[in-house]
């Protein structure tokens, strides 16, 4: 698909990874949708793109309420007429490990909460699921065929203190299969995107410089990704008709 005068949405794009794609498919001709949770910062992600010489509308929405995914989607035929692509790329963390005991006790002390659990869940996965469907419903009524790609994460083969994380992301990979077979009969293609360590908010605001340090160390590439690394695989998938139903990783070569 050849992004000139097509409609992208991108969710969580007011900031990190979804940003770096909007602008990115802004700058190929699209019209961007920056959508996000209201208290983001939506209209500065707008006004970026827009005074760089690209399109993009601001949408507020919540991924986890079904009411606002189906108003964004509605919303987003609405302005521009069409929908073509859609990015599945908000999400959050709320990391901890499954149980901890004391080290002297030897009695357990800790536990993810179910708290942590469903916030993962309602964002990382239901929002996910919502967003795909909504595209989906949009894409087919407006007859164009279209690109889905969910945002997945190499933590979907299991990684240590992320129970609710990695089960999420890899319902985000298995739902992307599902789609592809599903949706093909529309023209519409999904294939998700596994970014490893990449350096945003959701990775820099918690980490420590030591442990920077270690995971420098461990990617073979021996530095974290650009958001701008990660659009650019996101416009390999929209440009390249014969990619769907695959997870790709870009992560430096780390495995889990
Ligand atoms: N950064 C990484 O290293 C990394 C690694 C693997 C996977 N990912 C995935 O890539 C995606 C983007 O991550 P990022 O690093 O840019 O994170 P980020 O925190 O910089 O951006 C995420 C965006 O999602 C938004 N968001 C959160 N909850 C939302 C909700 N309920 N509705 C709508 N928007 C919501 C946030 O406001 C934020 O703008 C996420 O799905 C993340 O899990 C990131």
């Amino acid at each position: 698909m050849n992004l000139n005068g097509k409609t992208a949405v991108v969710t969580g794009s007011a900031g990190g990874i979804g940003f770096a794609m909007a602008e990115l498919f802004a700058s190929k001709g699209a019209t961007s949708i920056i959508t996000d949770i209201p208290a983001a910062p939506i209209d500065e992600a707008v006004k970026k793109i827009i005074d760089n010489g690209g399109k993009a509308i601001g949408i507020p929405c919540d991924v986890s309420k079904e009411d606002n995914v189906e108003a964004l989607m509605q919303k987003v035929v609405e302005e521009t007429g069409r929908l073509d692509v859609a990015v599945l790329n908000a999400g959050i963390l709320r990391d901890g490990v499954l149980v901890k005991a004391d080290r002297e006790t030897k009695k357990v002390v800790k536990k993810m909460t179910l708290e942590q659990w469903q916030a993962i869940i309602n964002v990382n996965l239901t929002g996910v699921f919502l967003t795909g469907r909504e595209a989906a419903v949009q894409m087919i009524n407006c007859g164009n065929g279209g690109v889905i790609i969910p945002m997945s994460s190499i933590a979907r083969h299991g990684n240590m203190g992320q129970t609710n994380y990695s089960a999420a992301k890899a319902g985000v990979s298995a739902m992307t299969v599902v789609w592809s077979k599903e949706l093909a009969k529309y023209k519409i293609r999904a294939a998700a995107i596994a970014p490893g360590f990449i350096g945003t908010p959701m990775v820099m605001k918690d980490m420590k410089p030591e442990a920077l340090e270690k995971w420098k160390k461990i990617i073979p590439i021996g530095r974290m990704g650009e958001p701008e690394e990660m659009a650019h695989t996101a416009l390999y998938i929209i440009e390249n008709g014969m990619i769907t139903g695959i997870t790709i990783d870009a992560s430096g070569g780390v495995r889990i």
